[in-house]
Order: C-alpha cells, then sequence, then structure tokens
C-alpha cells in the first residue's frame, strides 16, 4: 500500500474570473518510506495538491489516500497519518512555544508527549525559545515552531510545502539534517519545492508539476540521466544569435548553453564566432537539475498524463 496514493486528482476554483483549473488529471503513488520530491515554479498546483491531502481543499474530482484512508471519506484517520508543514505561517500568538507543541498534541489526542517535544525543541534548535511568546520570535523561528508542530504526533507521513522559502541557511541544514533522520527510521517523507539543489540532493524521486500536470516522474538518478549530457558556461559581452538564444540561459553577461556532444561544444562556439562575438571564461559542467526542470519548463505544451514515459 502507498503511503499516498494521488488518484486523478482534479481541481477547478471558482474565481471571480470564471473557473480556474489548478490540477489537471494528477495521478501519483508515493512509497512507504520515499523521500519524495514535488517541484514545479510558482502557481504549478502544488500547495493546491497539499491542500487536498491534508483536507483542507475538496478535490473537484479524484481520490487521494493517505496509507489507505481516503481524505474525504475517513478525514480523521487520514489526518492522523499526516504531519503537514504548511507554507504559510500561520500560529496562534496567545501561546508560548511549548505551550502551542502541547495543544496540538491535545489535537491528536496524544498524552504526556513532553519527552517528544523536547526532543523536537532541541533538534530543532528552538530549546531556548520553549517559553517564548509565539508572537515574539523571528520569521524563521516561527517556521521551526511549525515543523515541531507537524511532527508532534509522529506522523508515518511528513509533507513539507516549501519549508525553506526565506529560511536562514543554519535552520535549511539542521531541517534536513532532522528530516533525513526521520526518513532513515521510516517516515516517508513529501517535499514541495522549488530550491532544486535541495530537491537533487535529498529526493529519491521526483514529480515536475506544470499548470496542474505532471510533466515528469521518475527517480531523481534518471531525471538526471535523461537530462543527460553538458552545459558549456560561458561570459559574453554583446547579443546571441537568435538560434542559440532560443536555448540558452542567461543572468546577465554569464550565457549558459545546454549541449549533448563533443560535437555540440564546438559548432557552438562556431556560431558565436560567426556572429562576431567573443566568448569568455569557457568552462563546462555536467547538466543537473535545474537544466532538467528548465528544459521541461520551457516544453511547450505539458504532456497529457496518459503519455509521460515513467
Ligand atoms: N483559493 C484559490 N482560489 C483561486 N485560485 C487559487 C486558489 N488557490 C490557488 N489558486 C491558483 O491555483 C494555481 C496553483 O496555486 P498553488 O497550488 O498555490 O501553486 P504552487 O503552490 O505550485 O505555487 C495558481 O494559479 C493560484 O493562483
Ligand atoms: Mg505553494
Amino acid at each position: 500500500m502507498p503511503a499516498v496514493s494521488f488518484q486523478s486528482v482534479t481541481k477547478t476554483y471558482n474565481t471571480p474570473k470564471g473557473p480556474f483549473q489548478a490540477l489537471d488529471g494528477v495521478s501519483l503513488d508515493i512509497e512507504e518510506g520515499e523521500f519524495f520530491g514535488l517541484l514545479g515554479p510558482n502557481g504549478a498546483g502544488k500547495t493546491t495538491l497539499i491542500s487536498i491531502l491534508a483536507g483542507l481543499t475538496r478535490a473537484t474530482q479524484g481520490r487521494v489516500l493517505a496509507r489507505g484512508h481516503d481524505v474525504r471519506i475517513d478525514p480523521a484517520q487520514a489526518r492522523r497519518q499526516l504531519g503537514i508543514v504548511p507554507q504559510e505561517l500561520v500560529f496562534d500568538p496567545f501561546f508560548n512555544v511549548r505551550e502551542t507543541l502541547r495543544i496540538q498534541s491535545g489535537y491528536f489526542g496524544v498524552k504526556n508527549n513532553d519527552a517528544w517535544i523536547d526532543e523536537l525543541l532541541e533538534n530543532l534548535g528552538l530549546a531556548d525559545k520553549a517559553n517564548a511568546n509565539m508572537r515574539q520570535l523571528s520569521g524563521g523561528m516561527k517556521r521551526r515552531v511549525l515543523v515541531a508542530q507537524a511532527l508532534v504526533h509522529k506522523p508515518p507521513i511528513i509533507v513539507l510545502d516549501e519549508p525553506t522559502a526565506g529560511v536562514d541557511v543554519e535552520l535549511r541544514q539542521s531541517l534536513w539534517q532532522f528530516v533525513a533522520r526521520l526518513n532513515r527510521q521510516g517516515h516517508t517523507v513529501l517535499l514541495t519545492t522549488h530550491y532544486l539543489e535541495e530537491a537533487e540532493a535529498l529526493c529519491r524521486r521526483i514529480a515536475m508539476l506544470k499548470s496542474g500536470r505532471i510533466v515528469a516522474l521518475d527517480r531523481t538518478s534518471e531525471l538526471l540521466r535523461k537530462g543527460s549530457g553538458s552545459v558549456l558556461h560561458l561570459r559574453l559581452d554583446g547579443v546571441l544569435p537568435p538560434a542559440l538564444a532560443a536555448r540558452a540561459r542567461v543572468t546577465g553577461n554569464m550565457v549558459q548553453l545546454p549541449v549533448r556532444d563533443a560535437h555540440d561544444i564546438e559548432s557552438s562556439l562556431a556560431a558565436l564566432r560567426a556572429a562576431g562575438l567573443q566568448a569568455q571564461d569557457v568552462e563546462i559542467r555536467r547538466a543537473d537539475l535545474e537544466d532538467v526542470f528548465l528544459h521541461l519548463m520551457a516544453a511547450p505544451a505539458p504532456l497529457a498524463p496518459e503519455n509521460i514515459a515513467v
């Protein structure tokens, strides 16, 4: 039985401008014990999918199961399987950190939870903030409390929706160490992020979402292999010829060109010379997940769900 099963999930929001389809037939199984990444640009539908799993939003069509419990038919059991760290910082300003975690334990009927609460506080660098009022905490500290809150009932499935957006490097590292340890202990982890290097380092499998559809779903290593080849890095004072610009990534005067092989490298450099441009600081590096991601996101139309190569 998968830890999480999304089955043909569709979501249409009613907006003042008319219906808007945020999810279009998303099907995806996440296995027990996996560290799974859900990637996609802003507006792809990641948070909508997580909200449906959390029971906060209703799917227009389709089913979602958490360890076999349908989030619609059996919401209490489904919710118990899940520890969800939301993207938005939501908290009650009247309680201190420990009280917040005790109250959350109470929601799940977990009594005498202080030993685990202390362990969470310790691992998330919150030990000296246990008695601090929530409204006194910085954004990064509030984010840590949200993580602790999600984990208070030791959920088998941990869901993190962009947990490191706007978070300092120190928290990122301690958070990932802790989450990786929980994953080694058997917890399933579902992570959404647009920090691709994080997903590349942590996730065994990745789904890429674009405009509410899955455009890639594979092991991270396979995605990297498929996006194989290299990237030509160079500095350029001048404007790229259109043929190269179409496939280049340009940041200021730094240009990155995906290349398949040595011949491709030669012809790219020749095209630059022919345009009267001089490339400087030329380097070649292996393609990474960001290259795969950008390539897929640049594709004109997403694949229909039945055409995805798995
Ligand atoms: N409550 C809502 N009402 C109308 N549109 C929404 C609502 N929530 C999200 N959307 C739209 O659905 C799309 C997907 O949003 P979201 O799931 O937040 O994407 P992501 O988390 O990948 O950035 C976006 O275009 C967003 O504007
Ligand atoms: Mg989001």
